[in-house]
């Protein structure tokens, strides 16, 4: 049975990093609801081959190259959405990448990288929304985090910059509640996407293994619950993280 929310038809969409992976899978999900996507990623060629294929679905797209970390391209994206049909609904801020490594290994660069896109970014491509998202006095915004935000050896790193996410989306969500603007995040668990294939396939099994549900995330099983957080059906949830992991222990 496909639930239809009747609030994300026509709503504007914009979902970093969604030529693949989950934020893919995010934006057919709004799609399949009739909103409208900005479909972006610092990969031009398969932000464009996905907004052509998502356009197949009946809706309206537009794809744009952005690379998140930096301030000058976020208001870029955010303007041309507003250019493009006056408004900003949702952003989802989903672009992300690992760069795992030992600690006494992990080099200054390797450090800033993640910092800069997974954190300094979704700063970035929030303040660039909020600027439009004020004057209506209404918008969402729901930041992915990760279950990595509690803290994963080898992801130093990662988990700084997941730990920060949440951090900022309490303290927003508090800040933009008088604005009607709601800031929430999702921690998804593991998830079968590019990022998680590069695992070795021995670990991949044991985390899968140790998973409750007994099998990997789809990116739909993060997509769906993005929905409730981008529409009135959570109109009372702000400055909140929804884990989604099948049951693995989290934060
Ligand atoms: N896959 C998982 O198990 C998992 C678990 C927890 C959290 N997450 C988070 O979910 C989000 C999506 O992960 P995924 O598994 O789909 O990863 P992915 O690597 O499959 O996709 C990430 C997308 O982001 C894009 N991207 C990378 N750097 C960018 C930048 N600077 N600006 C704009 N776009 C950029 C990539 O080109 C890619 O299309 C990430 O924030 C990730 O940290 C994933």
């Amino acid at each position: 049975m496909k639930t239809v929310i009747e609030d994300l038809k026509d709503a504007v969409v914009i979902v970093t990093g969604s030529g693949r992976g989950i934020g893919r899978g995010i934006a057919e999900q709004f799609a399949a609801q009739g909103s409208k996507l900005v479909i972006t990623d610092i990969d031009a060629a398969t932000a464009e081959q996905t907004a052509q294929e998502i356009a197949k679905m009946g809706v309206e797209t537009i794809s744009m190259a952005c690379d998140v970390s930096k301030y000058d391209q976020a208001e870029a994206l955010a303007n041309k959405a507003v250019e493009k049909w006056g408004k900003i609904d949702v952003l989802v801020n989903n672009a992300g990448i690992t760069m795992d490594g030992l600690f006494l290994r992990m080099k200054p660069d390797q450090w800033q990288k993640v910092i800069d896109i997974n954190l300094t970014g979704t700063y970035n491509c929030a303040h660039a929304a909020v600027n439009h998202m004020r004057k209506a006095r209404k918008g969402a915004i729901v930041n992915i985090s990760s279950i990595a935000a509690g803290g994963n050896p080898g992801q130093a790193n990662y988990s700084a910059s997941k730990a920060g996410v949440l951090g900022f989306t309490y303290a927003l969500g508090k800040e933009l509640a008088p604005m009607g603007i709601r800031v929430n995040a999702v921690a998804p668990g593991f998830i079968k996407t590019p990022m998680t294939d590069k695992i070795p396939e021995k670990l991949r099994e044991q985390m899968i293994a140790a998973i409750p549900l007994k099998r990997p995330g789809e990116p739909d099983d993060i997509a769906k619950v993005i929905l409730f957080l981008a529409s009135d059906l959570s109109a009372y949830v702000t400055a909140q993280c929804i884990h989604v992991n099948g049951g693995l222990a989290g934060l």
